[in-house]
């Protein structure tokens, strides 16, 4: 049975991934978890990320003009309770602090993340402001997947397995 959904949490009852957004500008790496972020497009091959404006990842990315959408798997998880209040702005390495094991790009500066479902590496070509977001438009410059690793969802807080086609 329908009920009323209180309008604040229209945007959660879309699901989505869960992403970690690995940038770097200037020896500086940094990384986020993000469950905003949409597959746009093939030709030219577009994906789109949003960003709060307050993140660290928002500067670095604004900087540099790149980032890696890494799809996470169950292994990244144990990482987000880490996450949550840390920023790149106060470690060194955040990657390190949060027990990620990363691989060099092949096209950005960038890291990728180790262990994923899938990672694309990105280059800014649109953004746009909305209300404490960033919305950045990338255009997929490489692209990597392990089809032996399956990705995760994310929907109202919760990360969700993904079992297979229907
Ligand atoms: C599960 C989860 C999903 C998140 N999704 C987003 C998101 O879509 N966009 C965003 O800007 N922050 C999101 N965050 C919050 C950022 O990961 C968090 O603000 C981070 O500390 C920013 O780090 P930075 O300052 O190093 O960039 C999410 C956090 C968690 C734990």
């Amino acid at each position: 049975m329908l009920k009323q959904l209180d309008l604040k949490n229209a945007y959660r009852v879309t699901p989505t991934g869960l992403y970690l957004i690995s940038t770097a500008y200037q020896g500086k790496r940094n990384v986020q978890f993000a469950f905003r972020a949409l597959g746009l497009g093939d030709e030219p091959p577009l994906l789109l990320i949003g960003i709060q404006d307050g993140n660290f990842s928002r500067e670095v990315i604004q900087q540099s003009g790149e980032f890696v959408i890494n799809v996470c798997s169950t292994e990244q998880l144990r990482a987000v309770d880490k996450s949550r209040d840390m920023s790149g702005r106060n470690v060194e390495d955040k990657f390190a602090a949060l027990g990620l094991e990363t691989l060099p790009a092949t096209v950005v500066q960038a890291p990728l993340v180790k262990g994923c479902h899938a990672n694309v590496e990105c280059k800014l070509v649109k953004e746009m402001h909305v209300e404490g977001l960033h919305l950045f438009v990338g255009q997929a410059v490489a692209a990597h997947v392990d089809d032996q690793v399956a990705p995760i969802a994310r929907l109202v807080g919760k990360s969700w397995r993904l079992d297979g086609p229907i």
